[in-house]
Formats: structure tokens, sequence, C-alpha cells
């Protein structure tokens, strides 16, 4: 009992009495984001399919695995990712950003970061570093043991709860009751939120409801991809055939290409392709306004802020 308080105590010097284990998480989580040694080879980290200056995609159709494997679906961006009930874009069983944090590192469809069967190897490697075994002691107690993949997870999820945007040129005007800045973003908010209707499902303030829904026009699948039957892959109950989870549109200026399969290469033709009937038909220019209104709701300080990217070589937090 003794040992133990005078351990606390030194880490508690070492760290100038700072932190403590929930900082210790986020932080943990922090570094093991931008860590290659989660990927089978060290090619890959959480960050190199969410990347922040992207709000956390990659800005490309999919993205090919550690090892080669081609990618499933469009990388989703992160933006207020701890806030969502439901997590990736058809799966209604992921049940927390915890569990969410396995299927890329143990995942084998698609194949990303390749440890599948491998997993004790994580520990085996961040047990050498003297900053992870620092902060895994803060976070979840001293022992040895305490680096462990669940531990990994955990620490993931902490960190992924901090990814907050919330300062974009929209939330500035709800905090301070003023117009947005230009005519056009103010009339695309008036279609946005009135006749086009787009936030039934790219509900404020998320922008997102957070819920499944079909909305795709045409069926032609891409490059001979096979067809993505979206959430029946999860449930097999036929009528979930085609349906995907709404994305969120927070930063979605930055997160180019767009859908489940990446295949809209513009906000404008993410907007097309939807087969909606509850909207009047949306001319040109209209489509424009909400453009101008959707990139207001992009979030300067969120991809910006180092408390987000790439950490410090030393440990010193
Ligand atoms: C090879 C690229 C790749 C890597 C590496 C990767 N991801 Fe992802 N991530 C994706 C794709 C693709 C999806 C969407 C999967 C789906 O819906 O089927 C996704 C989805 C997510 C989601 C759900 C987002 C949402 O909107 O619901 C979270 C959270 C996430 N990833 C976190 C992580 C973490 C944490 C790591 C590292 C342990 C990681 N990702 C590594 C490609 C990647
Ligand atoms: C009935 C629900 C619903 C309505 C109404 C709706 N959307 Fe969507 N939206 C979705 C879903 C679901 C997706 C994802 C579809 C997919 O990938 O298969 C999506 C995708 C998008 C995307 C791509 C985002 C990304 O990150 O890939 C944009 C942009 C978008 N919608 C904008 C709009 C706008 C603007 C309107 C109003 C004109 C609108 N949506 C109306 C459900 C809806």
């Amino acid at each position: 009992m003794r040992t133990t308080l005078w351990i606390w105590i030194c880490i508690g010097v070492l760290y100038g009495g700072a932190m403590d284990s929930s900082e210790a998480k986020i932080e943990l989580g922090h570094r093991l984001f931008y860590d290659a040694d989660l990927s089978i080879n060290g090619t890959m980290s959480c960050a190199t399919c969410h990347e922040q200056k992207n709000a956390f995609t990659d800005g490309n159709i999919a993205h090919p695995g550690a090892l080669g494997h081609e990618g499933k679906r469009n990388v989703p961006g992160l933006s207020n990712i701890g806030l969502f009930k439901n997590l990736t874009w058809a799966n209604p069983y992921v049940s927390g950003l915890a569990q969410q944090a396995l299927m890329p590192i143990s995942g084998t469809n698609p194949i990303e970061m390749g440890m599948s069967g491998y997993e004790d190897e994580i520990a085996k490697r961040l047990r050498q570093n003297e900053c992870y075994q620092k902060l895994f002691a803060l976070a979840f107690g001293e022992e040895e043991e305490s680096i462990n993949l669940n531990n990994v997870t955990q620490a993931l999820e902490s960190f992924q709860k901090t990814l907050i945007s919330n300062d974009s040129l929209y939330d500035q005007k709800i905090k301070n009751h003023q117009p947005l800045p230009t005519k056009e973003a103010q009339e695309g908010e008036k279609l946005f939120f009135g006749a086009a209707k787009c936030n039934l499902c790219h509900t404020a303030p998320l922008f997102s409801d957070d819920d499944f829904h079909h909305v795709q026009l045409h069926k032609l699948p891409i490059d001979n991809k096979t067809e993505d039957n979206g959430l029946f892959e999860a449930t097999g109950k036929v009528k979930d055939r085609g349906f995907f989870r709404t994305p969120s549109l927070r930063n979605a200026a930055l997160t180019a290409p767009y859908w489940h399969d990446g295949s809209a290469k513009t906000l404008i033709e993410a907007i097309q392709q939807h087969n909606l009937t509850i909207n009047h038909k949306l001319s040109e220019k209209e489509m424009q306004k909400i453009v101008a209104f959707i990139q207001t709701l992009n979030d300067n300080s969120f991809v910006t802020n180092p408390k987000f990217g790439k950490p410090s070589n030393d440990c010193t937090h």
C-alpha cells in the first residue's frame, strides 16, 4: 500500500502534479491515435486515414489498408464523434468508440491495420516505450499489465471524445445572435432549414440525426465494385438494404469526396445524389446557396488545434 502511494507521489512530482487519470487517458489516446505501432508493419496509424487538416478524413474515395488491401468505404470525418450513438456508416451494433477502435486494428472486412491474430504484439511494443509506461501508469494504474489492448481502446475513446467542433461561423452566429456574414449563406441557411428540408436528417446542432436512411438516387455500382448493401450487411434484414447513417455536415467542406462510397466529388454532387421526394427540385443557384451555408460549418480552430495534431516526440505532453 505504502509503495503504491510512493509511486503515485513520484509520478505526481514528475508531472508537476498536473495530470489526473482522465487527462492521462486523453494524452495517451492522443499519442496512440498517431502511433503506427498499432499496425502490423508499422506503416499506418489512425491518423493516416483520419487527418486533422481534413477534419479527420483523408481526401480519398477509400483508403487501402497497411498491407495494401482495398478499402471498402469512404473515411468519415470525426467532428464531435463522441456525441453520436451510432458509429460507422451502417452498423447499429457498434456500441462505442472503444469497441469501434478494434475495427481498424483487428478487423478483416476490410483489413486496415492488419493486427488480427497479432493483438498481443501491440502491448509488447508499447511496453518498451518509457513514455507509454508513464502514461499507462497514470491513466490505469502502475501494473505492467495495464498496458493492454483493452486500455489502448479506452484511451483512444477518451481522446476522440475531445474532438469537439463548435466554433464555426454558424456557432458564432448562434452564440452572438447575429446573422451569417454573407447574403448567399443566409439564403442557403433558409433553404436548408426551410424549403429544402435538409435538417430533417442533417439535424442541427450535429447536422446529423444519427439515424439510417435510404437516399441513393441511382444504383449503378462504381468501378466494378460489388454493391454495398449498407445496413443490411449488419442486420441481414432485407428492408435495411441501401440504408446508411446520415453523415454530419460539420466541416463537410473539408471532407470531400462524399457518400459512403466516395462517389460524389463535390458538395453539389453530394446534394444532387439524393433521391429526395420531400424537397422541391433545387435549382443550381439554390444548391450553391446551400453550399455557401455548409461552408459556414467549417471550424478553423478544430483543424488547427495542436491538442488534436501530431503529438511532440518528447513525453512532456
Ligand atoms: C485504412 C484507413 C483507416 C484507419 C487506419 C483507421 N480508420 Fe477509422 N474509419 C475508416 C473507415 C473507412 C471508416 C468507416 C467504416 C465503415 O463505416 O464501414 C472509419 C470509421 C471510423 C469511426 C466512426 C466514424 C463515424 O462517423 O461513425 C471512428 C470513430 C474511427 N474510424 C476511428 C478510428 C481509430 C481510433 C483508428 C485507429 C485505431 C482508425 N479509425 C483507423 C478508415 C480508417
Ligand atoms: C432523408 C434524409 C436526408 C435528407 C432529407 C437529406 N440528406 Fe443528405 N444525406 C443523407 C444520408 C443518409 C447521406 C449518406 C448517403 C450515403 O452515403 O449513402 C447523406 C449525405 C449527404 C452529404 C455527403 C456528406 C458526406 O460526408 O459524405 C451531403 C453534403 C448532404 N447529404 C447534404 C444534404 C443537403 C444539402 C440536403 C438538403 C437539400 C440533404 N442532404 C438532405 C440523408 C439525408
